[in-house]
């Protein structure tokens, strides 16, 4: 029922969001950061995730980063990324919005992709604001600066306003919310599907786990998104 529920919707959306989070990459090898086997299972956050942390001793921060960057570097989209990116194609969603710092969504096919946390694949030296590609160890070629961070959002740090600012007025617009492989705990990321609710668009919520806003959604999906979306998107026959 709720997945004929759900193709039903997005089949009949013009101006769908998706938005995402790690979920959607637990699939693909790259951990979640909470529940079962997440990284802030193993890590204190504040202590390896924060800008104060980082700007106080980086070498700490990139050697947890380093690992993660490997896993998250050699991680290919999977079904789930690519069902994401046939309904876009098929022009039933406008965007996805993600969490996510992997750049999966843009590898399976994805146009219109807003990050909303930075990205994972691009680094910036603080020193002197150059962003080159990504290598380790890494170190500033144009001012030397040991202060190369990746363009993740870390904690502590502004938000990206123009990606912010385009998730804000997609989710406005919105006909249908999909929500996939987020604990929506995290802000202002977790209000966008809420702004988009309360301008009347249905949501879709697609999880593993039970969220703090499936009370305000129509269809809930407690499942593994590989599995889910592609069913979804063969029921709605594109
Ligand atoms: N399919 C669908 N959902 C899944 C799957 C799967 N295969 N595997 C895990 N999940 C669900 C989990 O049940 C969990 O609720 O995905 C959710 C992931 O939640 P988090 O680990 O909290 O990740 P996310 O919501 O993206 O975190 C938000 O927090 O740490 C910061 O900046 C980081 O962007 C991140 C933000």
């Amino acid at each position: 029922m709720s997945v004929e529920r759900a193709a039903e919707l997005l089949s009949r959306a013009r101006r769908g969001v998706a938005l995402t989070g790690a979920g959607v990459s637990a699939e693909s090898g790259i951990p979640t950061f909470r529940g079962e086997g997440g990284l802030w299972t193993r890590y204190d956050p504040v202590k390896v995730s924060s800008i104060d942390s980082f700007m106080a001793d980086p070498v700490s921060y990139w050697q947890v980063s380093k690992d993660r960057g490997r896993v998250a570097l050699a991680a290919k989209p999977n079904p789930g990324h690519t069902a994401l990116a046939a309904l876009e194609e098929a022009g039933h969603l406008v965007a996805i919005v993600t969490q996510n710092t992997d750049g999966l969504h843009q590898d399976s096919g994805a146009r219109r992709v807003i990050e909303l946390h930075g990205s994972g694949r691009e680094v910036q030296c603080l020193e002197c604001q150059d962003r080159l590609s990504f290598e380790m160890p890494p170190r500033c070629r144009s001012c030397g600066g040991a202060l190369l961070k990746p363009t993740v959002v870390l904690f502590g740090e502004p938000m990206p306003v123009e990606a912010v600012t385009a998730a804000h007025d997609l989710a406005v617009q919105a006909d249908v919310m999909l929500v996939v492989g987020t604990s929506l705990v995290v802000y202002p990321a977790a209000e966008i599907p809420l702004v988009a609710v309360r301008a009347g668009a249905p949501m879709i919520v697609i999880n593993a786990e039970p969220t703090p806003f499936d009370r305000f959604a129509e269809v809930v999906i407690n499942g593994r998104s590989g599995e889910v979306l592609p069913e979804i998107l063969a029921l709605i026959g594109e």
